[in-house]
């Protein structure tokens, strides 16, 4: 392993130096947001200076975007690309079927967005948050600033009756102050431990007017890449096919444009 890289960090740039293979020239591509979908960014910077590939890129959040932009990537809006080949992201856990956990960094409306507007969706992930059952951690959920408190309530309720392991809620706090989306908007996050049915648990939180999205991704994510520390990157379908193996070289981490 290179001196400088943690064993996390090595983790996400494999993932990241696999994913990025999985680009071709001309294509429309969402970047996600998070440590991760940092190494990403920069690892497709080094393919297209390398290559000299032609990409339009479309990030998920303003962070993505300026890492993007000062890297060199092209960056547009998502409606000036319209239709997306591939998006990119993270993700905070990722069930044996690929649903996911997305939101830890308060971007998973745009993420979502995003990933409902491409092709495919793939993931990019240390072993880390690879689960058995989502739900260990917490649920981000988008809220309107307007009736912030009613609508923790409401949610409130429908943990009362909804196949979770755990049900206190607490507001997504940036110092003194509710934490604010790209949005305008709050997250509330939600401690369940474990979430038995997470469709269920969706549609409910869904139904209450003040939630504009949650973090639960179902049915999106095709494939998981998945980065270990080693070098090894594990490619998982959501079709159940038979994993697939490569080898990164985790020299090249430090090879890679900073911005
Ligand atoms: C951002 O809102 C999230 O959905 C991220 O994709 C997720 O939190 C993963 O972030 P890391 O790669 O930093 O763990």
């Amino acid at each position: 392993m290179t001196e400088a890289l943690s064993a996390a960090d090595a983790g996400k740039f494999t993932a990241s130096r696999g994913a990025v293979d999985l680009v071709e020239d001309g294509m429309r591509l969402g970047l996600g947001t998070g440590s991760t979908a940092s190494w990403m960014v920069r690892c497709l910077a080094a393919r297209v200076a390398r290559e000299d590939l032609t990409l339009t890129c479309v990030p998920t959040s303003t962070r993505t975007g300026v890492l993007a932009r000062a890297l060199g990537l092209t960056v547009v809006g998502l409606d000036d690309a319209g239709w997306l080949d591939l998006t990119i992201d993270g993700a905070d856990e990722f069930d044996p079927a690929l649903n996911l956990i997305k939101g830890g960094g308060g971007a998973h409306l745009q993420e979502k967005i995003v990933a409902a507007a491409s092709d495919r969706m793939v993931v990019i992930t240390d072993p880390s948050k690879d689960v058995a059952r989502l739900g260990a951690f917490p649920l981000p959920v988008e809220v309107t600033p307007f009736g912030l408190a009613t609508t923790r309530k409401l949610i409130g309720r429908v943990l009362d009756g909804a196949a979770v392991g755990g049900r206190d809620t607490t507001v997504r706090m940036a110092g003194d102050t509710p934490f604010v989306t790209d949005e305008g908007n709050h997250i509330i996050d939600l401690r369940l431990e474990r979430i038995d049915a997470p469709q269920d648990l969706a549609d409910a939180l869904l139904r209450i007017p003040g939630v504009v999205e949650t973090g639960l991704f179902l049915g999106m994510c095709d494939t998981v890449v998945i980065g270990h520390p080693d070098g090894r990157v594990e490619t998982r379908r959501a079709d159940g096919s038979a994993p697939r193996f490569a080898q990164v070289d985790l020299a090249e981490a430090a090879m890679l444009p900073v911005a």
